[in-house]
């Protein structure tokens, strides 16, 4: 038990356990949200969680002890500058001879920094290359940093380009330096340049080692656009930057350390953050909060309250000495950004991280601009970097959620719900026959408005009203976020919306009807609005046929929105299919032909696969099973995706075990996060089915973790 400056005991926290050999180095993600995720990147002392802010330590000016960094505030890892170490002589020699942990007295992960910011700071540093690095290595840092060239936002194309070009030739020399046991950082520059950036990536993330690569890359050279607050430009740059380097290496925001940026960065792939921010803000009588900086000046209650802080008032930290002062804030300061990850972390759990960025976004104008470009960039992705990186964040979100979605100015933002409505654009089809068995093409759409969720209870009658007095009836229900399929009146979170009790009565001009409706394909047919009335006391004869032929198209439009089955196989699939319904009157087990094939997900309204049914959808493939670095096809309906494992791993997942990282050999590019997937050989015999949890880009790369969560093995019974 040891006291802190604030005179806190603190309990001892055991010393980290060092990773399995094999694992130095491997990142895994093990929850994850769009972009965010949380991750474990492991090292010889211990796994360092990400989102994470390092620390900055100063080896000459300790405001809090590392040892109380460790102990009393969780952190994991603290960023400490190697090349300040290196020039002071005594520094430099207790650290080769005790090692960098003893002289920060840090049980951690201890990584440096090499001069860079030095050199941009004072012109130059008299330090090489691998000199440097092999400094870092011989005082057994965990994570070390080459000495990039900084790229200043204020440079010159060329100047630019040089930085990029030499900080890319330096990079081979110092993976070699640094041996098999020091990690190292590959920081990226390119300045404002996003086709910059974009090379630095594929060259900083391509290079390669005799033990490895580079294992975190942090984005350099953003200093300066921190302290100007143009947020816009950092966080097209982090987009930039992401869309050409590997997924399965954290990013490191270099220098950003104030929690006002976390949700936003997390939110776009940041993974790490390091910063000075909660000690030189404290010497200048500065408070953190996750809205922004307050100074200490004359408050005379905090506005933001922390352990630290409380029971003392301002008057009594105003009253202390410089130094008493300084500490105090700065823990105050240390665990405000603490606790600002820990909510970003918990937002990831619970699939809000982008709803925080949105809250965190009103905290400043100029955090609020770059939020409505970046929602611009969402809404119209461009065909540089920045549009790839934003189509792949939409592309890598779960489009369903259990749970409330809350309505705000914002909503229609959400990637998740960009990706929902990108899917229901491009995969609803209307039926393709009529509950009368005629084919013919549909003569108008019925679009129900004014009605509340659940919609089976409260347009049910209306929508089979319509659908009798006229088969050929498309019925829509309106939601705040536009109209959607009858057929798909439970899927979350068009059912889920929370908001004021009259967002429902919203009634739209012809105009927006008519936007959506082509969006929907339907621009062109006759609309009928429809307000539901009460049921009629008996039910008109043809009501049971009518629910059942709805039943049967709910299933098919789940089927062709959620895993991509064509519509017409998904017709033949559910053939005289049959359900039994739960007491809110919901399907629950779909069976067909004597089977039970899948049951609808009571919590999001997606589905849930039975083996059966997934031998069945495996059996409409035609195309050979995916395989990395070739080519999938872009068909619309390409059938529930696969992903395709090495034959060492089958005999295990097709008991049932998950799919493991690095156990992949292809993956179907349409692969939705959260919805079914198939698990198949190479020759396309069903292994296993279950939910990825991970983009096919990241299966390709990633080498630790679970890649699919599996339902159930088709290979139970073998011996
Ligand atoms: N610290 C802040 N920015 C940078 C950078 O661009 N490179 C390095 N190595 N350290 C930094």
């Amino acid at each position: 038990m040891t006291t802190t400056p604030c005179n806190r005991a603190v309990t001892a926290r055991p010393d980290p356990e060092p990773c399995r050999e094999q694992d130095l180095g491997l990142f895994e993600v093990t929850q994850r949200d769009g972009a965010a995720r949380i991750g474990r990147l492991h090292t010889r002392h211990g796994a360092l969680t990400t989102p994470m802010l390092l620390p900055v330590v100063n080896p000459n000016l300790r405001t809090i002890e590392p040892r109380e960094m460790w102990e009393r505030y969780g952190v994991d890892a603290l960023i400490t500058n190697s090349y300040i170490i290196w020039k002071h002589d005594d520094l430099r020699e207790q650290s080769l001879a005790d090692g960098i942990h003893s002289l920060l007295d840090f049980p951690g992960i201890v990584v440096t920094d090499s001069g860079t910011f030095q050199s941009y700071i004072y012109g130059d540093v008299e330090v090489g290359t691998e000199e440097i690095v092999a400094f870092q290595r011989d005082i057994g840092v965990d994570i070390g940093t080459m000495l990039d060239v900084f790229g200043r936002p204020d440079m010159s194309r060329e100047e630019l380009e040089q930085a990029v070009e030499e900080t890319a030739v330096r990079a081979a020399p110092s993976l070699a330096e640094a041996g098999e046991a020091t990690l190292l950082n590959g920081p990226v520059q390119g300045g404002l340049h996003h086709d910059l950036r974009a090379q630095a990536s594929g060259l900083m993330g391509g290079a390669e080692g005799v033990h490895r690569g580079f294992s975190v890359h942090p984005i350099g050279g953003i200093v300066p656009l921190m302290e100007q607050q143009r947020y816009r430009e950092l966080f097209a740059i982090l987009l930039a930057s992401r869309s050409s380097l590997p997924p399965d290496r954290p990013v490191h925001l270099f220098g950003c350390g104030h929690p006002i940026l976390f949700p936003m960065a997390i939110a776009l792939g940041a993974d790490l953050f390091d910063s000075a921010a909660y000690a030189l803000f404290a010497r200048d009588d500065r408070l953190l909060t996750p809205n922004g900086t307050v100074k200490l000046g004359n408050l005379e209650e905090w506005p933001f309250s922390s352990n630290t802080l409380y029971g003392t008032t301002p008057e009594q930290v105003r009253s202390m000495d410089d130094e008493k002062r300084s500490t105090i804030l700065a823990h105050h300061n240390l665990e405000v950004t603490q606790t600002e990850l820990a909510r970003c972390r918990e937002a990831i759990r619970s699939g809000t991280i982008w709803q925080l960025a949105e809250q965190r976004s009103h905290s400043s104008p100029q955090l609020r601009e770059a939020f409505v470009w970046l929602q611009d960039q969402m809404d119209n992705p461009d065909d540089g970097p920045i549009g790839e990186s934003v189509l792949r964040l939409i592309a890598s979100c779960d489009p369903l959620r259990d749970g409330g979605e809350p309505l705000g100015e914002d909503i229609e933002f959400r990637p998740h719900i960009l990706h929902l409505q990108a899917l229901l654009a491009t995969r609803w089809k209307y039926p393709g026959s009529w509950w009368d068995s005629s084919t013919e093409p549909p003569m108008r759409v019925v679009l129900i408005e004014g009605v509340s969720p659940p919609w089976r209870s409260s347009a049910l009658h209306t929508a089979i009203q319509h659908l009798i007095e006229e088969p050929r009836s498309i019925i829509l229900v309106s939601t705040p976020i536009g109209p959607i399929p009858f057929t798909l009146e439970d899927v979350s979170p068009w059912c889920h919306l929370t908001g004021p009790n009259d967002m429902w009565l919203g009634i739209y001009d012809d105009d927006e009807i008519g936007e959506s409706l082509g969006d929907l394909g339907l621009g062109d047919l006759p609309v009928t609005r429809a307000t539901p009335s009460p049921p009629p006391e008996t039910l008109p004869d043809q009501t049971g046929a009518v629910r059942k032929w709805l039943d049967r198209c709910s299933i098919v439009d789940k089927l062709a929105l959620l895993c991509a089955v064509n519509p017409l196989e998904a017709c033949k699939l559910t053939e005289g299919m049959s359900a039994r319904r739960s007491r809110t009157d919901r399907m629950v087990n779909v069976h067909s032909d004597g089977a039970h094939i899948l049951s609808p997900r009571l919590t999001d309204g997606g589905i849930s696969l039975t083996l059966e049914g997934a031998r069945r959808l495996n059996e409409l493939h035609r195309a050979a099973p995916p395989e990395f670095g070739v080519d999938g096809t872009d068909e619309v309906f390409a059938g529930v995706p696969r992903v395709c494992i090495i034959d060492d791993a089958i005999p295990f997942v097709g008991k049932g075990r998950n799919v493991i990282q690095g156990y992949v050999s292809g993956a179907d590019p349409h692969l939705t996060l959260g919805q079914p997937c198939l698990v198949v050989d190479a020759r396309g015999q069903l292994v296993a089915h279950g939910t990825p949890l991970a983009t096919p880009l990241e299966m390709a790369f990633l080498h630790k973790g679970i890649a699919v969560k599996v339902r159930d093995g088709a290979m139970k019974d073998a011996k």
